[in-house]
């Protein structure tokens, strides 16, 4: 049986993996940081550290020293490499940070397969959809095209859409493949297309196998509720819950895509057993459907009884983009998955479990705004109230 090591394993995703690939039999190793930002200052007593099966080995470490993932690589045949840097704000103020953990941490699994001549059979990679940018949208007059990021000028306006290059016309958005331009606009995306090709580029020229899959807004339970720089639906659960009022950014229409953790999980679980040819490594993993960001807010009210305020404010995060659907068809054609979990159910059941959490890992109410006054002071967030 496979010896897996999954890097950044004791997060929402990896928590979620290593429960799986145990349950298939796998001898897994995790190897994680438990940076505090996702863990909490205790990390032994969070809900994801709980969650971990017993029979995984734990390795408390960093991706980036030298010496322990010399040791740990040493000890495996195949690697999930999830450790990461997730915010896509927070990326766009700590550039530095987010290239030394996403880049040099990838360098450097990297560079020991490589000079310590390692014998590793296969490297999965958790990419994300924002290595697209916009995505691929439609033009009535000149078809295909893949905006770049919207300017301020037209947001500060409320013209909130992708408009065409050539023609100004208001785009359609359409499921995005693989085969999409790739065209990062945040730093975090930057970080995710270099892992891509970093790993792609080695892989080839060591004959490894690799397998890169491109995850859209990833949500469940044991995503982080105390992390105040990613996960909308932790954002909006932990406002609804306290009855607060819910600042829904642009005119409430933009629209993501969302897939459940334990989809992914078993996306990644069937790119660990399915063999390639060199052609086609590279796969979207999310539900093929798009959600505006008010009818999540609207969902998660239903659920939570709450009486909170819904104000869509018209303010916008620069660099954020505007719609988001994955063409997956390559998934289910090649890797023989599709997604399973309906957004309907999985929302119900996110809610109850965040209901089922103590108070003490929910995120401090100053925690989401200390957030956005980061944005703010940077100019990368309008508020147009204050601004
Ligand atoms: N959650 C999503 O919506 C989403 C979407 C697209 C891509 N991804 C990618 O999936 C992967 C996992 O994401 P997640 O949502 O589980 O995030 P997460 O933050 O819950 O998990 C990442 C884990 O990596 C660990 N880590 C961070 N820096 C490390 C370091 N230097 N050395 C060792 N461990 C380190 C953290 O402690 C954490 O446990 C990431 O690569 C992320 O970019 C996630
Ligand atoms: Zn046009």
């Amino acid at each position: 049986m496979k010896k897996i090591l999954i890097t950044g394993g004791a997060g929402f995703i990896g928590s979620t993996l290593s429960r799986l690939l145990v349950l298939k039999g796998y001898n897994v190793t995790i190897l994680d940081n438990f940076s505090e930002k996702i863990h909490g200052d205790n990390y032994m007593e969070s809900f994801l550290f709980k969650k971990l099966p017993l029979e995984c080995r734990i390795i408390k470490g960093d991706v980036r020293d030298k010496q322990l993932m010399i040791e740990t690589l040493n000890s495996v045949d195949t690697i999930i490499h999830l450790a990461a840097e997730t915010g896509t704000g927070q990326s766009m103020y700590d550039i530095d940070n987010y290239f030394d953990v996403n880049v040099m941490g990838t360098a450097n699994i990297l560079d020991i397969i490589t000079n310590h001549k390692i014998k590793i059979s296969k490297i999965i990679l958790a990419s994300s959809r924002s290595v697209y940018g916009e995505g691929k949208y439609l033009c009535e007059n000149h078809g295909v095209i893949y905006p770049d990021s919207r300017k301020q000028s037209r947001l500060v306006n409320e013209k909130y859409d992708c408009y065409c290059p050539h023609c100004d016309l208001v785009l359609k958005s359409i499921p995005t493949d693989e085969k999409s331009w790739t065209n990062p606009d945040s730093i975090y995306a930057v970080t995710k297309l270099a892992q891509e090709q970093m790993i792609k580029a080695q892989c080839a020229a060591l004959n490894i196998e690799y397998t890169i899959l491109r995850f859209q807004n990833v949500y469940g339970a044991g995503q982080s509720l105390t992390n105040p720089y990613t996960g909308i639906l932790s954002i909006f659960s932990r406002l609804l819950l306290e009855n607060q009022e819910i600042n829904i950014f642009e005119d409430g229409y933009e629209s993501r895509d969302f897939i459940n953790v334990e989809d992914v999980a078993e996306g990644i679980y069937k790119a660990l057993i399915t063999n390639f040819d060199t052609t086609n490594t590279v796969f979207n993993i999310g539900s093929g459907n798009s959600i505006s960001v008010l009818e999540i807010a609207e969902t998660l009210k239903k659920y939570y009884h709450s009486k909170s305020n819904i104000r869509i404010s018209g303010d916008f995060r620069l660099g954020d983009i505007r719609h988001n659907k994955a063409d997956v068809t390559y998934a289910l054609e090649y890797l023989n998955w599709e997604p399973r979990i309906s957004f309907e159910d999985g929302i119900k059941k996110f809610a109850e479990w965040v209901q089922s959490q103590k108070e003490s890992y929910k995120m401090k109410s100053s925690q989401y705004d200390e957030s956005l006054d980061e944005l703010k002071e940077r100019g990368l967030l309008v508020d147009r109230n204050n601004n």
